[in-house]
């Protein structure tokens, strides 16, 4: 993969980003996302290549943009597959809240696991703790194999979990078992990705999200060296009959990370409210400041990239 779609994959983070940006704390999530997908779609479509999105708004029927299949580029260049969230924590946008992300991750054609839009159940870890992760085990047993293989007690390590009540029994377990515990409203994307920042203070990633933010976060733990392991969890039958539609057979698999983002891949984020891992954006007279990153598994480079833009030389999106 051309090294250089690097910097033309963040100009569609930033519009996105810039774009739902403008809605922030407006509390409206449906007009914070449709900005973010609008800019995004449009400039998808400016780069030189075959793109396809396999990870998206939603299936054809549900999402009038940046659906499933949907073919974006300029259609000549190389054939790449797209997993994509035009904003990352919609509600977190819509109430002005800290860590919404818009996001992209490319890989080439095939090599992102064409997930459902359900829950996965998901365990994430930094490259130190890499190979110590097995959801088949107890919650207790990874984090004494995490804590062992960083050589730290499990009470020095801190679990990142989403605040919601599904959680409570693993909550439950992660305090029994001694570690420290951060919740989050939202973003596990971002979560993930914190493991593999030594500065973040998060040593794993624990809990139930949904299922496309999975693959997109493996993309980045693939750039970043980090670790993950998923499985689907269906709450009805018609979750179950969708992923059989979208090919998946064994709905018990445990998917690890190649598994769910595999080749070379590249991640680029950009900041929409003010985070840990990205700044938000920040308007000044005449523009904007973006805060991205962006990374490729193939030379494990991350790089941060703080942009200007001046609305008076370009057009919004
Ligand atoms: P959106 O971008 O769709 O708002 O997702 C935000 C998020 O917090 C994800 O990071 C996470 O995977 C998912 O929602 C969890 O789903 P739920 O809010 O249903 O618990």
């Amino acid at each position: 993969m051309d090294r250089n779609f690097a910097l033309e994959f963040v100009r569609v983070t930033e519009a996105a980003a810039l774009e739902s940006a403008r809605l922030m704390g407006r509390g409206d999530e449906k007009a914070a996302d449709q900005a973010a997908v609008t800019a995004m779609r449009k400039m998808l479509n400016s780069v030189q290549f075959d793109g396809t999105v396999v990870i998206g708004e939603g299936e054809r029927d549900e999402a009038p943009m940046l659906y499933i299949g949907e073919k974006v580029g300029k259609g000549d260049g190389p054939a790449l597959d797209l997993a994509l969230d035009p904003l990352e924590g919609t509600t977190v946008c819509a109430t002005g809240g800290s860590n919404s992300l818009s996001v992209i991750a490319i890989a080439e054609e095939g090599h992102f696991l064409h997930a459902p839009d359900v829950y996965m159940e998901k365990i994430a870890v930094g490259p130190d703790a890499k190979g110590a992760i097995d959801l088949t085990l107890s919650v207790t047993e990874n984090l004494a194999n995490i804590a062992r293989v960083k050589n730290v007690p499990v009470e020095n390590l801190t679990t990142i979990i989403l605040d919601r009540p599904r959680h409570a029994d693993l909550i439950a377990e992660v305090r029994r078992a001694g570690s420290r515990i951060w919740l989050i409203g939202d973003g596990d994307v971002s979560a993930a990705v914190a493991t593999c920042k030594r500065k973040s203070g998060v040593d794993v990633l624990l809990g139930t999200g949904g299922a496309p933010e999975g693959v997109i976060a493996a993309a980045a733990l693939r750039c970043m060296g980090g670790d993950m392991q998923g499985r689907l969890v269906f709450r009805n039958d018609q979750e179950r009959e969708r992923a059989g539609k979208m090919g998946i057979k064994d709905l018990d698999r445990i998917y690890r990370i190649e598994d769910m983002a595999k080749g070379h891949v590249m991640f680029c984020a950009t900041g929409v409210t003010q985070g840990p891992l990205l700044d938000g954006v920040r308007f000044f007279r005449g523009g904007a400041k973006t805060h991205s990153v962006v990374m490729r598994s193939e030379s494990g480079t991350i790089r941060y990239i703080e942009a200007e833009h001046h609305f008076d030389r370009k057009p919004r999106y």
